[in-house]
């Protein structure tokens, strides 16, 4: 009973299984429980003492078990009459579910037979722990799951029975999950987990738990599982930039494609969710223009033209956006560094392109302003011109430059400046305009007219033409236009107590110097007078030069025989005593000829002689000398022709008679020449007649001037009737032609000269002056004389008129 006891103390509910077994003992059956899971050979029970046998009975009676089912678990010791395990019992695996388990069998006894029932309940042990069916629940929640979501978990199996049994899941503590367990109908537990805080994939990305089944035995046995959860990302995080601003810089003129800069947004999210993407926001049109953003990679290049002198700085904002809506927003400072692509821009606000010669030192002649869009070094600028010019520039205002001449001009050194005004930028390397000014210089009248030669001279024959050109100076003023318009003009100057007019005219257009009147060398032997030149200027300036015209002579006067005096009355004659020797100087022939050099070189020849034996003459003196002694045959009255002649070509002459008397006493010479006729009633007559005609011409002559002014008038007053209609014509005369038209004569100043030489080795000069008219009188038998006094000696019409000699 030791069993008995022993189920007794293990379970006190026992006490009616046992007391039921008691009864069936007594009816022939027995009960057993056991354990399971007993070690062979394990006693099961005294089936001898409980069924009230002897162990020889059970011998004798060779007590055997009789199959059934499950038989082979049991077996009899006959010997002892007990029986044991024989086999291990798994009562799970031989009930499974089924409570209580048992099984049963009969024992056989023979002699007599003998049928005993055994049945073996089989008692649970606690020896199976709840076990999940895999090692690892994978469970992936999004992050975004709500509060209270439930997430039904494995349940766990335990094939033992009752307390032994799943009792209980316990959850690894952790924060965001709670476990909550129910059963179903068929008292089979189940865990569910609920969501009690939110999860955070980017805080905790897998969590991993553990979940412990146990079960009521004892000891206590459990089973575990992991949960391994995966938090799947929700888009719940923004991309965030590494920077709240960028800066960069980036060069003017970078070309398409310069990198600038990159910007870089995270997200913290996980998969497409941190996807981001980039793209500009909010930008300017020009803005959006000059850069374009990689949407993936950030990198932001340029694209279109960057001009520091538009934008110097830009200023993006960049926008980094997830797959979801969530974005983040970023500032980008671009700064443009000026690099130095702009020339200087010369702007000329004033310029006056004509400027007079006279104008004063730092005269402006242009205001010009210089810009350069360029900034600090590259927008420096340096203007420059030429250094040769005469002009510098000069800074006024920041920026404005004025152009000041810098020198005197003179427009007729120089005409025209062209300056070339260069404007350059401090860059590198530097950048440079040229504007180019044309100034002309006007001019102002500050040159003389200048005559091409410090004087003129001319010479000119005498008895030229009146209006002959005799020659032309010319005067040049290196002026321009009207002020170097040159007019010339004779300056009023007396040649011999006459006018200088008188004598020549002047062209004032051309300078041509002509002749008024024919000259004669023989009263004026050269022309000196000053001719002003004048240019048209205000004031207009004039030089003089002094111009000298020589008269040259001509052979135009034959000689004149001063001595011996040839009279028509009387009868001259040199005596010549008998008793003369050879080379006696009889007498001398003296003549001038007025003509001068050449033309007024004398010789002298005997022409004609009553014995040409006896005479000669002195070529070059005129000294008529004997040749020979006188004799007693040679004639008293002795006659000798002298020519005289001049060097001129032609040459001109004169013949003079001679009367030489060859006598020793004077009655002797007297008695011989008294033959010639000497009346004092011609003498008188004469006289008388020259009265007569001279009042005759002078009443011709007023008669003549009156009606010679009358006819002129007439003539002036029809021209004025004829040309009263159209333009007033003033005919014009020369003044010193008027003289000559108007009377048809000269006015005669005439100075002659007359020498008069007695002997070759000494002369003796003398200058007659007359007012009016001064008349050398010669006899028109012995000489040609000029014609004007010819007309004089036809009026006269006395061949044997007086001679008169101023000597
Ligand atoms: C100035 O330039 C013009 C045209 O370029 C040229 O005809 C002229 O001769 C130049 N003048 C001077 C003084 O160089
Ligand atoms: C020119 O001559 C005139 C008269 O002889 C004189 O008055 C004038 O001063 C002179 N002019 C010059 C420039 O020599």
């Amino acid at each position: 009973m030791e069993t008995r006891r022993c189920l007794w103390i293990l379970r006190p509910h026992w006490n009616l299984i046992l007391f039921l077994w008691m009864v069936s003992a007594t009816s022939g059956q027995i009960r057993y429980s056991i354990p399971e899971e007993m070690k062979k050979g394990s006693l099961i029970g005294n089936v001898a003492r409980d069924l009230g046998l002897d162990v020889r009975r059970l011998r004798s009676g060779r007590a055997r078990i009789v199959s059934g089912e499950n038989a082979q678990y049991t077996a009899l010791n006959p010997d002892k009459g007990i029986l044991v395990v024989s086999e291990r019992i798994d009562r799970e695996e031989l009930c499974g579910e089924v409570a209580p388990c048992s099984f049963s069998f009969e024992i056989i006894l023979e002699n007599p037979i003998e049928l005993h029932r055994v049945t073996v309940e089989i008692l649970d042990v606690n020896d199976h722990a709840p076990s999940f069916k895999s090692h690892i629940i994978n469970l992936e929640i999004s992050e975004s799951a709500t509060i209270g979501s439930l997430f039904d978990l494995e349940s766990a199996y335990d094939p033992d029975a009752g307390i032994n049994s799943l009792q209980n899941y316990i959850l690894s503590t952790n924060d965001n999950f709670a476990l909550k367990q129910h059963s179903n109908a068929d008292g089979i537990r189940f865990a569910v987990m609920i969501l009690q805080k939110p999860l955070d994939r980017e805080l905790h990305p897998h969590i991993s738990l553990k979940l412990l089944a146990v079960d009521g035995g004892n000891p206590q046995r459990s089973g575990s599982v992991n949960i391994e959860i995966t938090v799947i990302d929700a888009n719940d995080n923004p991309p965030v930039f590494s920077q709240t601003v960028y800066k960069a810089m980036v060069e003017e003129n970078a070309p398409k494609g310069t990198y600038i800069t990159t910007v870089n947004a995270s997200d913290a999210d996980s998969g497409s969710n941190s996807l981001v993407t980039y793209s500009f926001s909010n930008v300017k049109g020009k803005s959006a223009e000059n850069f374009e953003i990689d949407s993936f990679s950030g990198k932001i290049t340029v694209s279109g033209y960057i001009d520091y002198e538009k934008d110097k700085r830009y200023e993006l904002r960049v926008l980094a956006k997830d797959q979801g809506s969530l974005s983040d927003a970023t500032k980008i400072i671009i700064d443009v560094a000026d690099i130095n692509d702009n020339a200087p821009v010369i702007n000329i606000m004033s310029f006056s392109s004509l400027i007079s010669e006279d104008v004063g030192l730092g005269t402006t002649v242009a205001v010009f302003n210089v810009k350069d869009a360029d900034s600090e070094r590259n927008g420096k600028i340096v203007c420059s011109i030429d250094t040769s010019l005469p002009f510098k520039i000069q800074s006024s205002l920041s920026d404005y430059f004025n152009l000041l001449s810098d020198a005197a001009f003179d427009r007729e050194k120089k005409a025209e400046y062209n300056i070339t005004i260069l404007a350059t930028d401090s860059g590198t390397p530097p950048l440079s305009t040229a504007v180019t000014l044309h100034l002309k210089i006007s001019d102002v009248n500050d040159n003389a007219p200048v005559f091409t030669k410090p004087s003129f001279s001319a010479s000119i024959m005498e008895n030229n033409n009146p209006g002959v050109s005799i020659l032309n100076i010319k005067a040049e003023d290196s002026d321009w236009k009207q002020n170097a318009r040159i007019a010339y003009f004779l300056e009023d100057t007396d040649v011999s107590g006459n006018p200088v007019s008188s004598y020549v005219t002047l062209n004032s257009d051309n300078g041509d110097i002509s002749a008024v009147r024919s000259f004669d060398y023989e009263q004026i032997k050269q022309l000196v007078f000053i001719v002003r030149a004048q240019d048209g200027g205000s004031p207009p300036l004039s030089s003089n030069v002094s111009v000298n015209i020589q008269i040259q002579d001509q052979n135009d006067n034959p000689p004149q025989v001063l001595y011996p005096v040839q009279t028509a009355g009387s009868v001259v004659a040199e005596m010549v005593p008998r008793s003369a020797d050879v080379g006696y100087l009889v007498t001398k022939v003296v003549a001038v000829d007025v003509d001068s050099g050449q033309n007024a070189w004398l010789s002298y020849k005997l022409q004609k002689a009553t014995d040409r034996a006896l005479f000669e003459v002195g070529s070059q003196n005129g000294e008529i000398r004997t040749v020979r002694q006188v004799t007693e045959k040679d004639l008293l009255k002795q006659r000798l022709t002298v020519i005289v002649e001049d060097n001129g070509q032609p040459s001109r002459s004169a013949t003079v008679i001679v009367n030489v008397a060859v006598a020793d006493s004077f009655p002797e010479v007297l008695s011989e020449f008294s033959d010639f006729p000497h009346d004092k009633d011609y003498n008188d007559n004469l006289t008388f007649y020259l009265v007569l005609v001279l009042a005759v011409v002078s009443f011709l002559f007023i008669t003549c001037l009156v009606v010679i002014i009358s006819v002129k008038i007439y003539r002036w007053r029809q021209s004025r009737i004829l040309y009263h209609s159209s333009l007033p014509v003033i005919p014009y005369y020369p003044p010193r032609y008027s003289d000559t038209l108007g009377t048809g004569t000269l006015p005669h100043t005439y100075n002659y000269e007359v020498c008069r030489t007695t002997d070759s080795r000494k002369s003796d000069c003398k200058f007659g002056r007359a007012g009016s008219q001064n008349v050398l009188i010669m006899d028109p038998s012995s000489t040609g004389t000029m014609q004007r006094i010819q007309s004089e000696k036809n009026i006269l019409d006395e061949p044997d008129s007086p001679l008169e000699v101023s000597c």
